[in-house]
Parts: structure tokens; sequence; C-alpha cells
């Protein structure tokens, strides 16, 4: 995540330019598909607003599953 940029605009804690991840766990607990939604807003770059203007959120496709997984349950569990 660290090498992808994620930390440049999110933190564990509080908000950047996007959510916190706490905040992401806290939106998606109890939802049952969370894995689901997460590794499909991780994998087909959204489009996203950022500070007033529309751009693609970055792109984890093409990573082993295995790491893919590893960064959805990371951030779940926050
Ligand atoms: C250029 C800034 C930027 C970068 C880099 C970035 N994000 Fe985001 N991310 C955002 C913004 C802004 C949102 C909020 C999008 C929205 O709610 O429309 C977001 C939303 C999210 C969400 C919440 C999705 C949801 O359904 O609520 C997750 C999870 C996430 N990002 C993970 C990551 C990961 C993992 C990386 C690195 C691979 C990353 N982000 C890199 C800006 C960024």
């Amino acid at each position: 995540m660290r090498k992808r940029g994620c930390f440049k605009c999110h933190a564990v804690d509080r908000t950047k330019v996007g959510p916190a991840y706490r905040e992401v766990a806290a939106k998606y607990r109890g939802i049952p598909d969370a894995d689901e939604r997460l590794r499909l807003h991780l994998t087909t770059a959204p489009r996203i607003r950022i500070e007033g203007h529309e751009e693609e959120h970055v792109s984890l496709a093409g990573i082993p599953d295995a790491d893919l997984r590893a960064v959805v349950s990371w951030i779940l569990s926050r």
C-alpha cells in the first residue's frame, strides 16, 4: 500500500483527501459482502471526487489475489 501511494490520500485515523481507513472499516462493519465491495473499489478504478474535480481512484488490478485479500482485510480490521 505504501508503494502504491495509498497513504498519500488515506491515513488510518484521520481524514486526508480520502476517508480514514478506520472510517471505511466502520462503514462496512456488518455488511456481509464488504470484502467483495472493497475488492471492486480497488480493482475497477471508480471515478472519485477530489477537491472539486473528478479522477480515477488508484487501481490494484493485476496484483496477486493474496495481496489484494490482505489489503482488504487489513482495511476492514482497522
Ligand atoms: C489521490 C488520492 C487517493 C489515493 C492515492 C488513494 N485513494 Fe482511496 N480514496 C480516495 C478518495 C477521495 C476516496 C473517497 C471516494 C468516494 O467516496 O467517492 C477514496 C476511497 C477509498 C476507499 C473507500 C471505498 C468505499 O467504498 O467507501 C478505500 C477502501 C480506499 N480508498 C482504499 C485505497 C487504497 C488501498 C489505496 C492505494 C492502492 C488508495 N485508496 C489510494 C482517494 C485516494
